[in-house]
């Protein structure tokens, strides 16, 4: 029998274990690096000169991450691409990718430099973490030699990953993760063969990882959240504007909103290439954000964050179905928004009440603006149908926007500055998915921290007259399942692919550590 009190003394031993090590909250830093180029990126360089280039960066991320360690920032996300640059072909990329091993091997690049290889870069990246007591997040090239044992491998004998690593305080390789949805334009790069489900936890919470592209789709992100529960997402980005719902602040930090996770995202700065906006979002209100279209500079952004956010439930469809529409009493016009045709009315008073809706999706608006001018159009639409341009995703928009000009052809168009704030917004619709990303964008590209809240019903509202004037109010709905299918002729693809999913998902789950 074991004494009662040695097994009370014990538990709490361990129990104080626990309070030393963990973190009720802890500092996150991002950086937005303006990024070295290359001058030629189409033709292959030498390994040397490829080395030279990423050491030119690595120069600029290592400033940011000292000073984000002096400032006493826990980890650092750096962007996607932010170590070579954009716009490679496989041959030219190359020089620039080096074998990363699969974590599990413990290793430590800065103690072991050549343990697996020439791996320069790793060697870097973990002696800065080590060096400076920080996680480090940053986006590289691995490459995988493969032959013709295997079916699938390239026919120049390799596989090129668009690869996100970490690097712990003590240096140690701890995540890699291989970008899942690749966008158009990068062929460099080949698609894993099984989704990757990359976790890993530390004193301050469990983090998830993916990239860019990935964060539009259900594999791995949504999966991150809702199965391997992480507190945190890290997200490196190369990430271009698209005005008026993909800009990359407010996209990003809906995403935190929606799905309940405190979202850490890195971004490229490149103005010429509409490339800004990085930001610290917690999943009650964005933390910090940065968004600049006017200076060449990177920049450093720190904030606390909880380890373990608290992630509210919100029924999406609740207090929309539960309403009368209001009635429209003027006309409907379809206007075309990055592609898509919405179905919108105009907003004719300085306040109202309207329902407009698209195929399943009916949208509800109440609002109360400031003034009505005369220079300015705003309109109120709906949309619910796939989106094929860049990607296929299936959408259920529900959005407020100001139109470009007053001709109401042009609303949907991309504009950045507006002139009338609203007092007061509600809205709401009828979504067929949970998967919700509440947007409030404002004049000048800015976001509009605690002046809005989610009602557990299902409402975006105002709490109180926006700080600016408004760009747009939206409710951004993804229909993963829909994905895959809209006519009859896709309808075999989804079967097929529903059949599929059942095979890959047991595996896929088994990953989250
Ligand atoms: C590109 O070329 C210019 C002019 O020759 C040079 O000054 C610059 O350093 C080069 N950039 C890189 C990244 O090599
Ligand atoms: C081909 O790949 C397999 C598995 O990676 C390996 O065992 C084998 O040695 C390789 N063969 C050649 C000729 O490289
Ligand atoms: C959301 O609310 C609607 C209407 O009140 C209800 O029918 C539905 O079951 C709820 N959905 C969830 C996921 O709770
Ligand atoms: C909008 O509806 C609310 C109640 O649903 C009502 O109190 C308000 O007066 C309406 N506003 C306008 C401008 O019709």
């Amino acid at each position: 029998m074991i004494p009662s009190q040695l097994l009370v003394s014990a538990t709490l031993s361990v129990f104080s274990f626990l309070q030393v090590s963990s973190l009720d909250t802890f500092i996150a830093a991002v950086y937005e690096h303006a990024v070295i180029l290359a001058n030629v990126t189409l033709t292959p360089v030498s390994p040397e000169e490829a080395l030279a280039l990423m050491n030119r960066n690595l120069d600029l991320l290592e400033g940011a991450i000292i000073a984000a360690a002096k400032q006493g920032a826990h980890i650092i996300v750096t962007p996607e691409d932010g170590i070579y640059g954009v716009r490679f072909t496989r041959e030219s990329i190359y020089p620039y990718l080096e074998d990363i091993p699969d974590p599990h091997v413990d290793w430590t690049p800065c103690n072991h430099p050549n343990r697996f290889g020439h791996t320069p870069v790793q060697e870097r990246l973990s002696c800065l973490a080590r060096n400076n007591g920080i996680y480090v997040v940053a986006n590289i090239g691995d490459k995988k030699a493969c032959n013709t044992s295997d079916p699938q491998c390239p026919p120049d004998g390799r596989y090129h990953y668009n690869t996100n690593v970490v690097f712990d305080s003590q240096g140690k390789l701890v995540a890699r993760y291989h970008k899942q949805n690749l966008f158009m334009g990068e062929e460099q790069f080949d698609t894993p063969k099984e989704v990757e489900v990359v976790t890993f936890d530390t004193a301050f919470g469990k983090f998830g990882i993916f990239t860019c592209f990935d964060v539009l789709f259900h594999d791995p992100a949504v999966t991150l959240v809702d199965k391997c529960h992480v507190d945190t997402v890290l997200f490196p980005t190369a990430w271009m504007n698209v005005l008026p719902h993909l800009s990359a602040i407010e996209f990003h930090s809906a995403w935190a909103l929606g799905m309940g996770v405190n979202f850490l995202a890195s971004n490229i700065h490149n103005p010429q290439q509409r490339m800004t906006g990085s930001g610290i979002y917690a999943p009650d209100f964005p933390r910090t954000f940065h968004y600049d279209m006017k200076t060449k500079e990177g920049k450093l952004l720190l904030s606390q964050l909880e380890s373990h956010p608290y992630r509210p439930k919100v029924n999406w469809t609740s207090y929309a179905s539960s309403i009368d529409a209001f009635s429209v009493g003027n006309q409907e016009f379809k206007g075309t928004v990055f592609h898509d045709e919405y179905t919108f009315v105009e907003l004719k008073g300085i306040a109202g009440n309207y329902t407009v809706c698209q195929k399943d999706l009916c949208c509800h608006l109440s609002y109360q603006m400031s003034e009505l001018r005369s220079d300015e159009v705003y309109a109120f639409g709906a949309f619910d149908d796939l989106h094929t341009v860049e990607g296929r995703y299936h959408l259920q928009i529900c959005t407020l926007l100001k139109c470009k000009t007053i001709d109401v052809q042009t609303c949907g168009d991309s504009v950045d500055t507006a002139a009338t704030r609203f007092d007061m917004f509600s809205l709401s619709g009828t979504f067929g998915t949970q998967y919700v990303f509440p947007e409030v964008l404002l004049s000048e590209v800015q976001l509009a921290p605690r002046e809005f809240q989610v009602t557990s019903d299902g409402r975006l509202l105002s709490v109180q007259p926006t700080s600016r004037p408004v760009l747009t109010v939206t409710l951004f709905g993804r229909l993963y399942h829909k994905d895959g299918a809209t006519s009859a002729s896709a309808h075999s693809t989804a079967h097929w692919l529903e059949g599929l999913l059942i095979v890959i998902i047991p595996l896929v789950y088994s990953l989250c550590w």
